[in-house]
């Protein structure tokens, strides 16, 4: 684990441009822009040559174009595999004839794991152990200190660092209700001052907590950091992994591996 930069100057909040679109609609229309490309195709191949192109060949180049769309207009690394997986998910389904069923189950098991991920553009993925020494070695070691992970997952953080420092009490909130229920019954197991809650972070006061730790997204910066602004007390902490917030410095950022995401700290 290594300091890799020291600030203690504060910046301001440069003002972003806020255009906020959701990807999924951006998504969908790709795909119709591709199953139009891909019906041309097929229709100018019967015309020109009675039909050469198998209709596998017609899938892949639809799952390409969508694929490569997605990659040109700036969309996030894992749309380009959902765009080109979609097609073949689609066509896999229809061909096997899937009962209505699977296709329903599965679509309710995504939704109870992502909810609102189209909405605030934050998927659940875990934060690697080697974070938890970093996070540890910034938490001051008052009994009556209290963490909260802002978008808890699985609880893995919260869960980790309760075990760490038992005197002292941990938080999550998570909208997703399935990594909700998982957190919320690990810690019923554990029974240490540890509570998980089926929440969005932007309806919490930040004041109640002395330290709020953030894995989220890009997009969820700019707006989180006005919350942190005006409602965490003085010297409380701030900490987000990987993600900066846009124009403003931090005052530490952590390495834990060289590979590994940075820590980015704030003292408010
Ligand atoms: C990248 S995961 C991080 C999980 C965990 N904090 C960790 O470090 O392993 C982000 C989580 O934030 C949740 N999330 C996104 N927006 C949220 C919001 N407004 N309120 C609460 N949770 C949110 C997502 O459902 C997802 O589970």
């Amino acid at each position: 684990m290594e300091v890799v930069a020291s600030k203690t100057r504060k910046g301001k909040l440069l003002p972003t441009n806020g255009v906020f679109s959701s990807p999924v609609f951006l998504a969908l229309s790709l795909q119709l822009l591709a199953f139009i490309f891909s019906y041309l195709l097929y229709a100018a191949d019967r015309w020109q040559f009675g039909g050469v192109l198998s209709p596998y060949v017609l899938l892949a180049i639809h799952a390409s174009v969508a694929a490569s769309l997605s990659f040109l207009l700036g969309m996030s690394w894992w749309w380009w595999l959902i765009q080109f997986a979609f097609p073949f998910a689609l066509v896999v389904s229809l061909v096997f004839q899937l009962h209505p069923g699977f296709s329903l189950f599965v679509f309710l098991l995504l939704v109870l794991l992502f909810w609102s991920t189209y909405r605030t553009q934050v998927p659940y993925f875990p934060s690697k152990s080697s974070l938890l020494p970093c996070i540890l070695e910034q938490l001051p070691a008052r009994s009556d200190l209290r963490f909260i992970d802002i978008g808890s997952g699985f609880g893995g953080v919260s869960i980790s660092l309760a075990k760490m420092r038992p005197e002292q009490s941990f938080f999550g909130v998570e909208v997703a209700p399935i990594p909700w229920l998982v957190s919320w019954f690990r810690a019923a197991m554990l029974g240490k001052k540890l509570r998980f809650y089926l929440l969005d972070y932007q309806e919490l006061d930040f004041a109640d907590f002395d330290v709020v730790f953030a894995y989220l997204s890009p997009v969820a910066m700019p707006a989180l950091w006005e919350k942190i602004r005006s409602e965490m007390k003085p010297d409380a902490i701030f900490m987000s992994y990987e993600f900066k917030v846009p124009g403003v410095e931090a005052d530490l950022i952590i390495k834990s591996n060289p590979n590994d995401p940075d820590l980015y700290v704030w003292r408010i």
